[in-house]
């Protein structure tokens, strides 16, 4: 998709112009595009309510370069923002491509909206129509390629806003690399595939990356890393991804990691066979980890970043881990394993320890680890936890200004008593309640003194249903914070 800017909407030839609206008590077009204003004025109040998502098809305006306006309600005046302007615009994006139009111009908002900049507003505009024109039907015979063709933003300020356009379209577009990943069936995205489409990226981009598998574990001493891999006949994958920024001086290192299983069985604690073909999106932590990289590496902050995914199948077998097994981590703490389904933090124990061992001085963590976080947040809000209070504060920021939605959860130490065990220094369950809290109170063991932020995507890395902005499958849910808050440790 080509995305541009243009000063003047006379000027653009595109299928369709769309144009926000925003709802009573100041029902109101939000150009001031005389073109625009004049086709739809009769129609605002009554026919058009500018209620939000609402999307009205007007033919034939006159003095516009496109046979069609579509005007997006946005809401309240009050409430309208860069997140709001992002939905509308990928709420439009994805009409047109249901009608088959691929030619889109959007009129940048114009008026008073508290703060918010044409920067803003063209970020996130651009962003919403990138993410809304993501692909998930290919493998139907019958689809061909419906992709958008260009988006043309409307600004007719003047302002510079090259940069911001660049910004934004690599920002959506490494999110949609991410849902790519996720959308993969599990018999098309083996560990081995994860780490060559890693590898093929990072080349793109300029990054180091190093796929290791078993043998380089073993060096390692992985052994709660290896434990998952025992059932499984394709091999594991350690994705190391660097980036290293040109003139810093700081030995600050924000290292990722992320969990990359590309089929959760539950191994020989095996899962009921009903919603069973949902855990080929278990490699959504390990997929927001590489699409945030790549957004790094395309806009280069000044920070060092080191990134570990660790990718397996847990998969039952005669040779597949037992419970009741032992196992030892890299920095050599014991583990039962008391549920070999409890397999996402037994894989980043390793990948957690082997990121500090890079020299990571700050460690983020994302998984689809606990069915448990989506029965507490649903699909609206990730889980995230922290161990330091002022990291957690930079990271509510980075997700504010990404637009993700995270709550934060507790780490108090008394949960740890849930997973004392009787025979080793842990055990990889914690029981039913609070089973999110106790995962990452596992993950805790792992991290020494390193601020730290886990964030638990079960729930939100899959949409079941479509919305209008974003249709159903993978969300590509995290790259955006996870870009924000490594930007935002930069100089
Ligand atoms: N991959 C699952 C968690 C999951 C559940 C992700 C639903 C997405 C949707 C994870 O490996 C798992 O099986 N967790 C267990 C942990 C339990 C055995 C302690 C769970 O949540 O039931
Ligand atoms: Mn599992
Ligand atoms: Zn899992």
């Amino acid at each position: 998709m080509d995305v541009k800017i243009a000063a003047d909407l006379s000027h653009v030839t595109a299928d369709v112009a769309v144009v926000f609206a925003t709802e009573n008590p100041d029902c109101a077009l939000l150009t001031s595009n005389e073109a625009a204003r004049n086709a739809t004025t009769s129609l605002l109040g009554s026919d058009i309510l500018g209620k939000p998502n609402e999307l009205t098809w007007l033919y034939n305006p006159q003095g516009i370069g496109a046979k069609r306006l579509l005007v997006v309600g946005v809401g309240k005046a009050a409430k309208f923002d860069p997140n709001v302007a992002r939905n509308a615009a990928g709420a439009a994006a994805r009409q047109a491509k249901a009608k088959n139009l691929k030619n889109l111009a959007i009129l940048l908002p114009e008026g008073k909206f508290r703060h918010f900049t044409d920067e803003n507003w063209l970020r996130a505009i651009v962003i919403g129509a990138v993410v809304a024109d993501f692909d998930a039907n290919y493998y139907h015979s019958d689809k061909k390629d419906q992709k958008l063709a260009s988006v043309t933003i409307v600004a007719s300020s003047g302002a510079s806003l090259e940069s911001a356009l660049h910004e934004a379209q690599v920002i959506g577009e490494s999110q949609n690399f991410t849902r790519d990943l996720v959308n993969e069936p599990g018999n098309k995205m083996t560990p081995t595939i994860l780490g060559e489409r890693a590898a093929a990226m990072a080349k793109e981009v300029g990054l180091q990356c190093e796929v290791h598998s078993t043998e380089k574990l073993k060096e390692l001493k992985m052994g709660s890393f290896l434990s998952v891999t025992l059932g499984s006949e394709e091999p594991p994958a350690l994705i190391v991804l660097r980036y290293e920024p040109e003139g810093t001086t700081s030995d600050l290192t924000v290292g990722l990691v992320g969990k990359g299983i590309t089929f959760d069985t539950g191994g020989i604690s095996i899962k009921p066979a009903d919603n069973m073909e949902k855990m080929k999106y278990d490699m959504a932590g390990g997929a927001a980890m590489l699409g945030a990289m790549r957004a790094i590496a395309l806009l280069k902050p000044k920070v060092r970043v080191v990134c570990v995914v660790c990718a397996a199948e847990n998969m039952p077998d005669g040779k597949a881990q037992k419970p009741g097994d032992v196992q030892f981590a890299m920095n050599d703490k014991s583990i039962e394993i008391i549920n070999t389904d409890a397999e996402g933090r037994l894989v980043l124990a390793d990948g957690l320890c082997y990121a500090r061992q890079l020299g990571a001085t700050h460690l983020i963590d994302a998984a689809t680890l606990t069915g448990a976080v989506a029965v507490a947040l649903g699909q609206l809000n990730a889980g995230a936890f922290s161990n330091d209070d002022d990291v957690y504060d930079r990271f509510r920021h980075a997700a504010h200004n990404a637009g993700e939605r995270f709550w934060r959860l507790p780490l108090d130490d008394e949960y740890r008593e849930q997973i004392k065990s009787d025979i080793a220094d842990i055990k990889n369950s914690g029981g039913r309640f609070a089973g999110s809290v106790t995962a990452a109170k596992f993950l805790q063991e792992f991290v020494e003194d390193r601020p730290w932020i886990h964030l638990d995507i079960a729930g939100t890395a899959w949409n079941d249903e479509n919305k209008p902005y974003i249709g159903k499958g993978p969300t590509g849910i995290a790259v955006r914070t996870l870009l924000e808050f490594v930007r935002s440790f930069a100089a």
